[in-house]
């Protein structure tokens, strides 16, 4: 006897579900990554704690390739994407143009569309190992060119993915012992951000705009734009904007009763508290757990890393009393902007592209799963959702959006 998946019923759809954001509601498969309510992240199966430590192109090479690479394999890896990683001058150049204002993440589009006036091939699979290996120096261009440090530093055969990322950077005072603490922040940064399960905003919105045959490049900036929102990408910024509001409103002493004091008096006052809860998450961000302990290592003492965790005390029981919030508990932003300023990079203005550096690749992987190995080869078809007409709306969007809101 064989089963029919195809009429599996994975979830029975009513009008509750409309506008909500397609919130829980199975519309694929993802074959790098899920986020689970209570254990969140795993890459092809394995708890992003567990591997959150390991080398960057040994964790792309798992979403690649759905298992670790050995040595001899990793060193290939290493070689092919340093083979790639050549920027052609014309995308400096079409950077260097731009006004030296705007949001960072404005010019990481512009980066990641000249990216696809110089290189695009056509073939998913091509443009998708090409962007990994670009994307670090395309990146390290935009701080360089829009803070006036200097000319973009090209990349090197020697140094591996991350490595050579801080290296092009070049940021200013930071002196060797800077740079290994940076180093060592970005390569943990970098594998926590590669990927989130196929439903968040970019990745969804990148695999939508693939299945219509728009290319890699296209798909990425359309995915990158939807990063660029501070409901998505953009939040690390904001939260770490936060933070510093939290440490000055204390006079930079993060004690127990007037951090408590002034979230409440920010929730009474219907100001927004950053880097908690999350869409899917019932549980502390396991991103976030991992970015906590790190900081303890490279910045214990930072004022804001203190604040953080200050926050991460106070702020959960806070928001328990609520019923309306499903989690109450601190999200992957909440930690990461105090780690990037305590190591040197301390305008938060850049913290999305750092964010959209990382998220380029599982949103890559994914598409290339979509497009060219997804229904035996066919790929998935055009998104078209279905909308029902309504002149008016429906007179339940409104406690709709409260449910979501809770
Ligand atoms: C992400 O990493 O993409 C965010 O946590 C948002 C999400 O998963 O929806």
């Amino acid at each position: 006897m064989t089963t029919d998946t195809s009429s599996k019923v994975l979830m029975e759809l009513t009008e509750a579900h409309m506008e909500t954001g397609l919130r829980g509601v199975p519309v694929g498969y993802c074959t790098t990554s899920y986020v689970d309510p209570q254990t969140g992240l795993h890459y092809v199966g394995r708890p992003v704690s567990e591997i959150a430590h390991e080398d960057p192109e040994a964790v792309i090479y798992l979403l690649l390739n759905k298992r670790f690479p050995d040595a001899a394999e990793l060193e290939a890896f290493r070689a092919e994407l340093k083979r790639r990683r050549h920027i052609d001058p014309q995308v400096f150049f079409a950077l260097k143009t731009l006004p030296r204002k705007g949001h960072p993440m404005k010019w990481f589009l512009h980066a990641i569309n000249t990216l696809g006036v110089t290189d695009a091939t056509g073939d998913f699979r091509e443009d998708c190992l090409n962007l990994i290996a670009k994307i670090p120096a395309a990146t390290a261009a935009i701080f360089r060119l829009r803070e006036g440090w200097g000319d973009p530093i090209l990349p090197s055969e020697d140094l591996n993915y991350m490595e050579d990322f801080v290296r092009m950077l070049g940021v200013p005072g930071l002196d060797a012992d800077g740079q290994a603490r940076l180093t060592e922040l970005m390569r943990v940064f970098d594998v926590v951000h590669l990927d989130h399960g196929g439903g968040n905003l970019s990745t969804f919105t990148g695999k939508a705009v693939a299945s219509g045959l728009a290319d890699m490049y296209e798909s990425i900036l359309a995915a990158m734009c939807g990063l660029a929102g501070p409901r998505h990408g953009k939040a690390n910024q904001e939260c770490l904007n936060f933070v510093e509001e939290c440490v000055r409103a204390v006079g930079g002493t993060p004690s127990e009763g007037l951090t408590r004091e002034l979230i409440q008096n920010r929730l009474a006052n219907k100001l927004l508290i950053y880097g908690f809860g999350h869409a899917v998450l019932k549980v502390e961000d396991p991103r976030a757990t991992v970015l906590i302990e790190l900081g303890e290592r490279l910045c214990p003492n930072d004022v804001n890393f203190r604040m953080v965790k200050m926050l991460r005390q106070v702020v959960p029981p806070i928001l328990s009393q609520n019923p309306r919030i499903a989690d109450p508990y601190p999200n992957v932003d909440l930690a990461s902007g105090s780690l990037l300023h305590a190591c040197g990079l301390e305008n938060s203005d850049y913290y999305t592209v750092l964010f959209g550096m990382s998220r380029v690749v599982g949103i890559a992987i994914q598409v290339v799963y979509e497009r060219c190995e997804a229904r035996m080869g066919r790929g998935t078809p055009i998104v078209r959702p279905k909308y029902l007409y309504s002149p008016k709306g429906t007179s339940e969007g409104a406690a709709v959006d409260a449910m979501i809101a809770g």
